[in-house]
């Protein structure tokens, strides 16, 4: 069978492949003393607060489970808009906002409705790999700029202006980031908005991890800035919906038509039950559930960064958002006798039964010394898993 150009171009996701190897393994060693930890993928532990399974079960119970527009409800279109004003003090308006089968899709409507055939994008490396191949899958090409620990691990005005190409359609950036749960500082954020806007392009901002911000410095939407900003996010991380497949993007008035109409296309609209649960994940006892979690959150990262330093695993720049701390595992694996981050984590894996990401996902940029830990899991697990690092590299 002849498989297409564009498909052979897309890495596998790897997270998804070290998953697999740390799930089998998991199995054999289940009822051992040392059953798997996962500190791999980054999804919550939590799940959706009980008022969101109840208007899903009503939902279902009621039978509203046909289509939706494909811009989804228009009461969940206003939900969100509140809570952009709610939250961020930001005016955006329900007409601009497109609900989607989560982030992803909302990404690859994005590329779909931008670039044409060779279109450059610029993003940060490292950075979420299925960002870069939803642009390749839209025939565009993402162009990788490297990071350091100096920059936070993410663009400046500078380095976009010095990327810029006569083929280059604009920039992807992600705030705060996967792998490295830093954010672009807001005001270097209008800086790189006006470099773009000032060469005719445009600036998505993939904002999931927004939510999950620890730091009011940082926890600023990009949508503050200007109308023309893309905004992707998604109820899979703050909300904690990873499997119900729900997100949204918030567009310019111009791509408003733009997008509706490649979404009644390919997708016809976001999973009805889902739409119809998430309008309760803005009641007041949902959110301040949701507050409640951020919080533990925040305290799983103040808890394990500092022990992952102490183990000599040196997480270089404190995350203020998300879920991850991106770890040099250079001097441990060392320790351990092996090549690379990549083998790091399989030693790890056999070593300790503890699943982890290799950098080799999220670019070139150091990435073989690099690994990502998510702090997705509950203390008892985080605290287990230091317990067997020490045991191995103390
Ligand atoms: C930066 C980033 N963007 C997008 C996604 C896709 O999320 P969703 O579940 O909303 O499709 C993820 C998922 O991990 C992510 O980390």
């Amino acid at each position: 069978m002849k498989i297409s150009a564009r498909a052979e171009r897309i890495e596998p996701f790897y997270v998804m492949e070290v998953a697999k190897a740390a799930q089998a393994l998991a199995r054999e060693v289940a009822h051992g003393s040392r059953p798997m930890i996962f500190l791999n993928i980054g999804e919550p532990d939590f799940t959706a607060p009980p008022l969101v399974l109840e208007a899903a079960t009503r939902a279902m119970r009621d039978g509203a489970t046909q289509y939706t527009q494909a811009m989804g409800l228009d009461a969940l279109r206003e939900r969100i808009s509140g809570w952009y004003a709610d939250r961020f003090g930001v005016r955006v308006p329900a007409r601009r906002i497109v609900v989607t089968a989560g982030a992803s899709a909302a990404l690859q409507l994005a590329c779909l409705a931008l670039l044409d055939v060779g279109d450059e994008v610029l993003m940060p490396d490292p950075s979420y790999p299925c960002n870069r191949h939803f642009v390749s899958a839209a025939d565009g090409r993402a162009v990788l700029i490297p990071t350091t620990a100096a920059e936070r691990y993410q663009l400046s005005a500078a380095k976009v202006e010095a990327a810029w190409g006569p083929r280059t359609r604009g920039v992807l950036l992600a705030s705060p980031s996967n792998p490295t749960g830093t954010s672009i500082d807001p005001q270097e954020m209008r800086r790189i908005h006006a470099a773009v806007q000032a060469r005719g392009g445009v600036a998505i901002v993939d904002e999931i991890y927004l939510g999950l911000s620890y730091d009011d410095a940082y926890g600023q939407t990009a949508l503050a800035i200007d109308d023309s900003v893309i905004s992707i996010n998604s109820f899979s991380k703050y909300f904690n919906m990873t499997g119900w497949r729900l997100g949204w993007m918030v567009v310019p008035d111009a791509l408003v038509p733009v997008v509706e109409r490649l979404a009644q296309n390919l997708f016809i609209c976001a999973s009805t039950v889902s739409q119809h649960a998430a309008l309760a994940c803005f009641e007041a006892e949902s959110i301040a559930e949701y507050e409640r979690r951020r919080a533990a959150f925040k305290a799983r990262r103040d808890y394990f960064i500092p022990q992952l330093d102490a183990l000599g695993l040196a997480v270089p720049v404190r995350p203020d958002g998300a879920f991850y701390a991106w770890a040099d595992c250079a001097r441990a694996s060392e320790k351990l006798g092996v090549q690379d981050s990549w083998d790091f984590a399989y030693a790890l894996m056999r070593e300790a039964h503890l699943a982890i990401t290799p950098g080799r996902d999220f670019g070139t940029a150091e990435t073989t010394r690099f690994v990502r830990f998510s702090t997705a899991s509950s203390m008892e697990h985080l605290q287990e898993a230091v317990a067997r690092l020490r045991q191995l590299l103390g």
